[in-house]
């Protein structure tokens, strides 16, 4: 699926613009739902929208950002079917989908710098979930 949903907060705003022109540019349908002032708000509630778009499948994949990535990965996270990975290195990106299938990627804003977001999007877009022995932890994490 070449279609991306992203959303943040004021805290993670700049870096989100950042990263929409960076899809953009590189041939993704980027859906932002918000929040597109720099004035402060709730970040759950940008999560929460997020997350409902992807459990109805209009999504598949979705990044949220905050001032730290955090407050957003711990919101995701209570959605049933979301597996949200707050990361700051290539090497988590990679393994966090070929391992855990992360659905939602979550950016802290005020963390990493843009340099680094790129590479981090870059390889988590392209890195594909192994399945196998891999799946029926997928299937345990469903069932706690
Ligand atoms: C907002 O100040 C900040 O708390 C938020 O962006 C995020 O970092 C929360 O986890």
């Amino acid at each position: 699926m070449n279609k991306i949903i992203i959303a943040s907060d004021h805290g993670g705003l700049e870096l989100k613009n950042v990263i929409k022109d960076y899809l953009m540019q590189n041939g993704y349908s980027v859906s932002d739902i918000g929040t597109d002032s720099s004035e402060s708000c709730d970040y759950p509630i940008y999560a929460k929208k997020l997350c409902q778009r992807i459990i109805s499948n209009e999504f598949d994949k979705g990044i949220l950002f905050c001032g730290t990535g955090l407050g957003m990965q711990i919101c995701a996270n209570k959605f049933k079917g979301i597996r949200a990975v707050c990361v700051s290195d290539t090497f988590s990106a990679k393994m966090s989908r070929q391992h855990n299938n992360s659905n939602v990627l979550t950016l802290g804003g005020r963390v990493i710098g843009t340099g680094t977001a790129k590479e981090i999007v870059d390889i988590w877009l392209n890195s594909e979930f192994l399945g196998g022995r891999h799946q029926k932890r997928i299937d345990m994490i469903e069932q706690l």
